[in-house]
């Protein structure tokens, strides 16, 4: 499989991520730019798994510039509503005309996640993981894909004041607080992003 070196783009136009992912990857030697700060166009995620839309997210980047791109997708899957939100779990924060000015309310999602699980009743499975999925695309084609995860159980009401997203209401597995009580250092040890990512760098730079 070929190998990350030089430039490569991170294919996101979020700040936060691209900083995420140019930490992680700075012991390695690697010059990181984002395909926003290349003024790439975003693909729609019109993939149905994370690894087609991470892939599909990485394939534009490198196609784009002509470098190696890594991309990244993931969210929340709950077993007991057969693994949605799944891929949609941005969408289902996207609020609606009747709900407010347009944006993505978190409490909302999480709240629409903890009404479908009270209608299965009070016996429901409350397990459900975190999905990452990083995607590699080379400009000769060749691409590589790493799989992360993080288990746990969901819990309500939310807790904790840290992370984003859905980190209020997920307790990981063999933790008593939420993602959201835990410090970023912390929950970086034990997230389903930190789980991609040694695979990444275990069959990358091992
Ligand atoms: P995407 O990977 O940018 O498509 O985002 C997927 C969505 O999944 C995010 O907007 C978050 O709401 C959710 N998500 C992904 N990772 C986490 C996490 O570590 N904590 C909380 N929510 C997360």
């Amino acid at each position: 499989m070929a190998q990350l070196s030089g430039t490569i783009v991170i294919a996101t136009h979020n700040a936060g991520k691209l900083k995420e992912i140019g930490a992680l990857l700075a012991p390695y030697g690697l010059n990181c730019i984002s395909a926003g700060a290349l003024g790439l166009p975003e693909p729609a995620e019109t993939g149905k798994t994370f690894v087609e839309n991470a892939l599909l997210k990485a394939r534009a980047a490198s196609e784009g510039s002509g470098l190696p791109a890594l991309a990244d997708d993931s969210g929340l899957c709950v077993e007991a509503l057969g693994g949605r939100p799944g891929v949609y779990t941005a969408d289902w924060a996207e609020r609606q005309w009747f709900e407010g000015p347009p944006g993505r309310d978190w409490y909302m999602a999480m709240g629409k996640v903890e009404g479908m699980l009270a209608e299965l009743g009070p016996e429901v499975d409350r397990s459900c993981h975190f999905a990452c999925v990083l995607a590699i695309a080379w400009p000769d084609g060749d691409c590589a894909v790493f799989e992360g995860r993080a288990n746990g159980t969901l819990t309500w009401p939310p807790r904790g004041t840290m992370g984003f997203g859905y980190d209020p209401v997920f307790v990981p597995l063999g933790y008593s607080r939420t993602f959201a009580e835990h410090d970023p250092e912390e929950k970086h040890g034990i997230s389903h992003r930190a789980d991609a990512f040694a695979k990444l760098v275990a069959e990358q730079f091992g």
